[in-house]
């Protein structure tokens, strides 16, 4: 029955009447709105808008009396000055300090990650584009080097060849994103062994980042500065056909086909299937 007068004697001080609609509010905005129909996570800097507006709400209050402010600075002013509460103080002392270091270290730290989901590794691609000034439209476009089945071993050492002159450095020997200069980049060069890079991905919109690669990556595909170089400044249109073909032929992967899913190449998750 001790505690009882004592909790009344809190709630009845205008200080920890203050720190409890702080607390209240916090919970209320971080963990009580995003539960309500319709509603989603509150972002950091909301938060901190309701935040400031219910601190700015409160010293009005506790202020407008002469006698509530007196109160309300009383446990202020005695964590500031009474001997009885030294290690009160040196304990928020540190806890400031701490506090202050923490949040600037957090803004330091997060000015150098980029946001990981704002930008979309495969974003759509254009449905026509121009190579070396002829258009060519690449929805339900198919690799025409497959049109030639008896040639395709002769594409393939084509490819091949076209592969470890010119995508090695990056891509690597494995074709596994752990070519020599890889660790340079940041975006990683590609891995196509891993299931999520050509295995998602029809072949024109292959031959679409092959051809126009980092610089031609639009909007919804930065902010990020893709080292992937711009092919059809180097390569003929056959010869990143052929590429394309050998990157499929070693890793194994099937190219995602335009029937399996019409005008949705290249979004779906599913494995290319025949
Ligand atoms: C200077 C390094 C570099 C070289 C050389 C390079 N690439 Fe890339 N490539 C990258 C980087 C980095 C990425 C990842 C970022 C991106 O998607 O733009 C990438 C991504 C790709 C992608 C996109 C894969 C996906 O899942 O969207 C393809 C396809 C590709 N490269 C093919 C090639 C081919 C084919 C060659 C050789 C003709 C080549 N690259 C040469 C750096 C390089």
């Amino acid at each position: 029955m001790t505690a009882a007068p004592a909790v009344r004697r809190y709630a009845a001080h205008p200080f920890w009447q203050a720190v409890g609609i702080l607390v209240l509010a916090y919970i209320v905005v971080v963990w009580v709105v995003p539960l309500l129909p319709g509603s989603a996570i509150v972002p950091k800097s909301v938060v901190l808008q309701y935040m400031v507006t219910v601190l700015v709400g409160l010293l009005i209050y506790v202020s407008d009396n002469e006698e509530r402010w007196a109160r309300f600075k009383e446990p202020i002013e005695a964590v500031l000055v009474e001997p009885r509460l030294r290690v009160a103080r040196a304990a928020l002392l540190v806890v400031v300090t701490v506090l202050v270091g923490l949040i600037a270290y957090g803004q330091v730290a997060t000015t150098v990650a980029a946001p990981p989901n704002l930008r979309s590794i495969h974003p759509a691609p254009p449905t026509e584009i121009t190579f070396r000034g002829k258009s060519i439209t690449l929805t339900g476009l198919e690799n025409p080097l497959r049109a030639h089945p008896e040639s395709l071993p002769l594409y393939l050492a084509e490819g091949k060849g076209v592969y470890y002159r010119n995508c090695l450095p990056c891509h690597g020997d494995h074709l596994d994103g752990q070519g020599h200069f890889a660790s340079g980049f940041n975006p990683l060069p590609a891995n196509f062994q891993d299931n999520g890079t050509i295995a998602q991905l029809t072949e024109s919109f292959v031959f679409w980042r092959v051809a126009k690669g980092g610089p031609g990556l639009p909007r919804e595909g930065t902010p990020w500065n893709s080292a992937m170089p711009q092919w059809e400044d180097f390569l003929t249109e056959r010869e990143i056909w052929s590429v394309i073909l050998f990157l499929y032929d070693q890793t194994g992967w099937k190219p995602r086909r335009w029937e399996t899913e019409p005008g949705k190449g290249e979004s779906g998750k599913g494995k290319g299937d025949d």
